[in-house]
């Protein structure tokens, strides 16, 4: 088994329902905070990791997420005879290698555990790897969330969730974890459950969409039945793994935005241009003038 984590899976299969009509003919992800797409802050935070192969899960209206991950000849051209070179240099630091991007389809919305079943050949079967939700923005402090995930990882093995607390009343709508220590970093899992009725999750620990797993995962997919809402759920396979192998929770301290909701959109942009110095001050006197008319 090799242990190194080098690939991240990224679906970007949704069809952005909750953010129609801007995701009629833009996928979601293609959304923009700031001037970055949501799915390239995604790739970025993977890409600070140490991650060197994204496997895109997509489906149909989706291709311009694989034209933004490519070269574009005519735009560099154009760049480079009139002599852009920030702009130039900016796009050529973003794009990966080339042979470092997989694009596979995952043919019908059947739920997040289908859309990573869907990866199983281009991970294989003897590597662990990252999972990133690109509707979860992570704004960190720090080094990145999948990067103190990867540091979690090399000390404990096995398998990684990253957690941040919400509201006991929003606990139903995500997987809610249970663990040994509630105020440790990094804490053993000991209980995981996908949108708990009110009332009854173990704790208020969310699973904020930010995930290192074992190919064992593949395995367990592939006999698994529709759970909760219909879907093929990626925590029902993740709750037999953990009969199998450990699996740890490790606490999320940055600010987390949910960009596939209105308010989680807007406030992102307002946050990520707040922590831009080119931005910031214009911005800040904006959002103040704003709030006081
Ligand atoms: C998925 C996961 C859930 C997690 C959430 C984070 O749910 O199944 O465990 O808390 O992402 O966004 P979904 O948002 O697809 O309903």
């Amino acid at each position: 088994m090799n242990n190194r984590i080098r690939k991240a899976v990224i679906p970007v299969a949704g069809l952005g329902t909750r953010f129609l009509p801007a995701t009629k003919a833009i996928p979601k992800e293609m959304l923009t905070i700031v001037d970055r797409p949501v799915v390239q802050h995604v790739v970025d935070e993977a890409r600070a990791a140490g991650i060197e192969h994204f496997v895109f899960i997509t489906g149909r209206n989706k291709g311009v997420i694989e034209d933004h991950f490519d070269s574009a000849f005519e735009l560099e051209a154009t760049l480079e005879r009139r002599g852009k070179v920030k702009e130039l240099e900016a796009l050529r630091a973003d794009l990966p290698l080339a042979g470092a991007t997989s694009f596979t389809r995952q043919q019908g919305p059947l739920g997040l555990g289908h859309a990573v079943w869907c990866a199983r050949d281009i991970i294989g079967d003897d590597e662990p790897f990252a999972l990133l939700l690109p509707d979860m923005l992570h704004h960190s402090h720090g080094k990145g969330c999948l990067a103190d995930m990867i540091d979690a990882f090399k000390k404990h093995g096995g398998n990684h969730i990253a957690v941040a607390p919400v509201p006991e009343d929003q606990t139903h709508q995500y997987g809610i974890v249970g663990v040994e220590d509630v105020k440790a970093k990094v804490s053993k899992i000991t209980k995981m459950v996908e949108k708990p009725a009110k009332g009854t999750a173990p704790s208020n620990l969310h699973i904020t969409g930010r995930y290192i797993l074992q190919p064992t995962i593949f395995n367990l997919l592939a006999n698994q039945e529709a759970g909760a809402g219909g879907e093929i759920q990626l925590t029902d396979s993740m709750i037999a793994l953990s009969r199998l192998e450990p699996f740890y929770a490790c606490r999320f301290d940055g600010d987390i935005y949910d960009t596939g909701s209105k308010i989680g959109f807007l406030l992102a942009n307002i946050a990520y241009g707040l922590s831009r110095s080119d931005l910031e001050p214009e911005l800040r006197r904006e959002i103040e003038r704003l709030l006081e008319s």
